[in-house]
Parts: C-alpha cells; structure tokens; sequence
C-alpha cells in the first residue's frame, strides 16, 4: 500500500491525500503493538478499521494527532510529518483533526451548552454570541439532542452523552474526523442514527473520517473502504462487501467471528 489506490484501482492525486502513514512501527517495552503499518486516507474519503480488541487502532490514531510517537516509519497529515511539527502547529493540527475518544470525555461540572461553547470559545476564538449559538444549536440538533442543552451530563444516558461527546468534537467543522468505537454502548436505533451523522458529515462537509468500530452496521453504513487489522499488521483492504464476501479463510473466520 505504498501509494493511494482508490475503489477502482485508480492513483489518486497526491494532493487528495490528508493522511500518509508509511510503515509505522509502535512498541510499549516487549509489546510490539504496530508492526508495519501503511495506509493514505484521500480527502473526504471515510475509511473503517475493524480488528479484535488490543490490536492497535487506538494506539494508530493516536499516532495522527502525534498524542503518541511511532518508533520507526512517518505520519504525514496534510504533507506534513507530525513528529516533525512544532507546538504551534501541532495546536492547528488539533484544531483540523477532531477526535472522538473512546471514553468519551465531557466536563462534569458544565452544561451541554457550556460543554459545546468550550471548543469554539476557546480553540476557535470566536466571541459573537450569536454564531455560537447558531453553531450549538445547529449541531445539537444533528445529534438529535435540542432539549439537552441546559443539561449537565451526569443527567444524562451514556447514549446521550456519547452523542454529545460527537456533537462538541464535530462542532469546530474539523476537516478530518477520527473516530474511535463511536457507537460502542448504544443501542442499535441510536447506533444506526450516528452512523448516518457520520456519512452526513462526509456528504455535507467533506470530512475525511477514520472510523475505528466493532459495530458491522457501522462500517457497513459508513464505509468507502474497510481495512482489517490483525496481530498489528492490516491484512485486508476492500469494500465493505467485498471483505463480507471474501473466500479468503482469515477474512472469513473474521467476519463470522465479529457478526
Ligand atoms: N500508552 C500506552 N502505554 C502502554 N501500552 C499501551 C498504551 N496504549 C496502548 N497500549 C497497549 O497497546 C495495545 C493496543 O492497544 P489499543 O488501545 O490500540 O487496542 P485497540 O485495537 O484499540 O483495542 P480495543 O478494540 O479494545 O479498543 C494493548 O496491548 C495496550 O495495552
Ligand atoms: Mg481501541
């Protein structure tokens, strides 16, 4: 996977590239968690990564946002290598990559509202009212979450505060989406309402998402193309029904071992 191959066996321009991850290594002491990992991600493009638990999809995401170091191998995110980047550009970089984290990670002590005004006030630097309002409102209602705005979120379900969590990570417009088990504990009418926000993001903004799920539905809602991850390595790469239908044993065992 040294260049981009799109569906159709095509190159794709280098320029459409936002994400170049090129043979990436990763140990913690003895455990050798990434192996060799290589993938592009083009603009706008939402790629899935399924893999059994443990296997290094959060760690390889974490490596985007350069919250951890590869050993060997380079991440470049819109051209640029990230352990390369100084703090001022590592600050835009995380203003350009938003980063749904698997716990989830709201304030406690403040309401929805002041949970969402937080990433516009503070990374974005906006002061008129009104936009941010504008902004809440709009983005609220995409999670399907108006009413909750005054809530704090000890008052609400772990589904609505998961959707909360998505609504103050997509609120800043991020051009890449990094998602990690963004429907992990919902129950599957919910999990099926966030897999379309996902693709709505991609139709409506242009996102490029990378999807970390265990959830087929998902990555069957969401996906242009599903790369599996195994023993720190990605070991297969197609279409969501391509891998579904795959005569390959290890693809297979996969699939009937996770659906
Ligand atoms: N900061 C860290 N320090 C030490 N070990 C870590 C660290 N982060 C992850 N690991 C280890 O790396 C391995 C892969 O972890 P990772 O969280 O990427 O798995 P995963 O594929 O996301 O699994 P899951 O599906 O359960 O979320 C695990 O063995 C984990 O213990
Ligand atoms: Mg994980």
């Amino acid at each position: 996977m040294e260049t981009f191959i799109n569906n159709n066996g095509e190159n794709g321009a280098m320029e459409d590239i936002v994400v170049e991850i090129s043979h990436i290594k990763k140990a913690f002491g003895v455990n050798e968690v990434l192996k060799d990992i290589s993938v592009c991600v083009k603009r706008s493009e939402n790629v899935v990564v399924l893999g059994k638990s443990g296997q290094g999809k959060s760690v390889t995401i974490q490596c985007i946002v350069g919250l951890l170091t590869p050993d060997e191998g380079s991440v470049k995110v819109f051209g640029k290598e990230v352990s390369e980047m100084s703090d001022a550009e590592l600050k835009d970089l995380r203003t350009k990559v938003g980063f749904l984290f698997q716990s989830g990670a709201l304030y406690d002590s403040m309401t929805v509202r002041e949970n969402l005004e937080f990433p516009l006030t503070r990374v974005l630097k906006i002061k008129d009212q009104k936009e941010i309002d504008k902004r809440v409102e709009e983005v609220l209602d995409g999670v399907g979450l108006l009413d909750a705005v005054d809530k704090l979120p000890c008052d609400l379900s772990g589904g609505m505060r998961k959707r909360v969590g998505l609504a103050r990570t997509m609120i800043v417009k991020p051009e890449i989406m990094l998602y990690d088990e963004p429907t992990t504990g919902l129950d599957p009418i919910t999990s099926r309402e966030i897999s379309e926000l996902i693709l709505h993001m991609q139709k409506r903004y242009k996102t490029t998402s990378i999807i970390i799920t265990h959830d087929m539905e998902c990555a069957k809602i969401t996906a242009d193309r599903v790369l599996i991850m195994n023993d720190g390595m990605y070991i297969a790469e197609g279409s969501f029904d391509e891998l579904k239908n795959s005569e390959d044993i290890k693809i297979k065992a996969f699939f009937n071992e996770t659906t």
